[in-house]
């Protein structure tokens, strides 16, 4: 009996120390991790106590981003050999900080000019009403070239202004999957369509260069402000194209912001090229602030090709423009015209409907 009673004893005490071993199991594992928390936790506040202590992961991540070159077993252009390469963040910075932030003030600034310019000065009217004679201005191969350049500029900068300024601007009115729809469409559209883009680019320049040549009347044209910043006692002279039109949208848009947006968008369109990183990340920079500027002239030129000056859009429409606004707008022109017989003669002054034209600059 004596030894029953020591063996059930035994079995339980057996039994008590297997659960205070798995308990005490259990404890460790779950209590032990924590050990991590609270040691981190005291160097936090440690180093919070004095401003003046550096935090030693502060002086770790400046070591990474110190830029020095390692070794990697990956090869490439794209500076492979570097951790964190500096560039990238002082890229995003520039490019989210002025260029998303500024360049859309600019664009704001243009429109409301445009508007105030047109409520304050008034569309630029003819003062002589048409009679009905037209010239022929633009041809059908101008025109084709015209419209499929202009279409391609307009996609591009909407999809890029959406790329651009998307998130800040569409995202609290379409939403972040309206948006992400949008901005993988913008950015397919935006890739493929800049190279057919170029095309018409280059071809505008070729066709139209003998036009743009800036000749000794053009100065006068500017120093008249072309009769559309202010009345002008005179007329200021004009050839095909007029010095405003030279300058912004041919010189300035097409053959300068043009090429800076067409080489720096052909660099980041063929990255496996092998340009460095930081060829893409200035390419990015000149790309958005010179499309940017090239969006805002044109702006101005189809105001001035629309409502601006009455009559102009019928050139790239129909292809004519009438008698009377050739000889107001491009008087050297329609003389030319006059002289090899494609336009008539000019209307006898003051008759009913058709007052005589502005006198013209003297000496041109
Ligand atoms: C909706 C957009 C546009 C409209 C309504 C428009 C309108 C016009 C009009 C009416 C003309 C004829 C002007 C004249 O005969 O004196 C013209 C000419 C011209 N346009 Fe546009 N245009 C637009 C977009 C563009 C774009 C995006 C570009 C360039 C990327 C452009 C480049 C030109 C050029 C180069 C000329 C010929 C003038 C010159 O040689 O300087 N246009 N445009």
């Amino acid at each position: 009996m004596a030894k029953q009673n020591d063996r059930v004893r035994a079995r339980s005490i057996r039994r008590r120390c297997l659960g205070w071993g798995l308990a005490t199991v259990l404890v460790a594992a779950l209590s032990l991790p924590f050990i991590a928390y609270v040691g981190d936790a005291t160097v936090v506040a440690a180093s919070s106590a004095t401003e003046e202590q550096t935090n030693p992961r502060a002086n770790y991540w400046r070591a990474v981003r110190g830029g020095g070159e390692g070794y990697t077993a990956a090869s490439g252009p794209y500076t492979t050999n570097t951790l964190i390469q500096n560039g990238g963040q002082n890229w995003r910075q520039i490019r989210n900080g002025p260029v998303a932030s500024v360049l859309p003030w600019v664009l704001a600034l243009v429109i409301l000019a445009i508007g105030a310019y047109h409520i304050l000065h008034g569309p630029n009217e003819l003062t002589r009403r048409p009679t009905g004679r037209v010239v022929p201005r633009w041809t059908l191969a101008e025109r084709v070239l015209h419209w499929y350049t202009a279409v391609l500029f307009i996609v591009l900068a909407i999809t890029g202004l959406s790329l651009l300024f998307g998130r800040a601007v569409l995202i609290p009115v379409i939403g972040l999957n309206g948006f992400s729809a949008w901005a993988s469409l913008s950015i397919g559209l935006h890739n493929y369509l800049g190279p057919f883009f170029l095309v018409g680019m280059l071809l505008e320049i070729v066709v139209w260069l003998k036009y743009n040549i800036l000749h000794d009347y053009d100065w006068t044209w500017l120093k008249n402000g072309g009769g559309y910043l202010w009345r002008t006692a005179h007329h200021p002279p004009a050839h095909r194209i007029n010095a405003g039109e030279k300058i912004l949208t041919f010189w300035m848009g097409l053959v300068v912001l043009g090429t800076l947006v067409a080489i720096t968008g052909l660099i980041m369109d063929f990255p496996n090229v092998g340009w460095s990183r930081q060829t893409m990340q200035i390419s990015n920079v000149i790309h958005g602030v010179a499309a940017i500027i090239w969006i805002a002239l044109i702006l101005g030129h189809i105001y001035l090709g629309t409502v601006g000056v009455p009559g102009t859009l019928q050139a790239m429409t129909q292809g004519n423009v009438t008698a009377e606004w050739a000889q107001e707008h491009h008087d050297l022109w329609y003389e030319e015209l006059r002289r090899r017989g494609i336009a008539e003669e000019d209307m006898p002054a003051g008759e009913p409907g058709r007052g005589p034209t502005r006198p013209r600059v003297p000496g041109t």
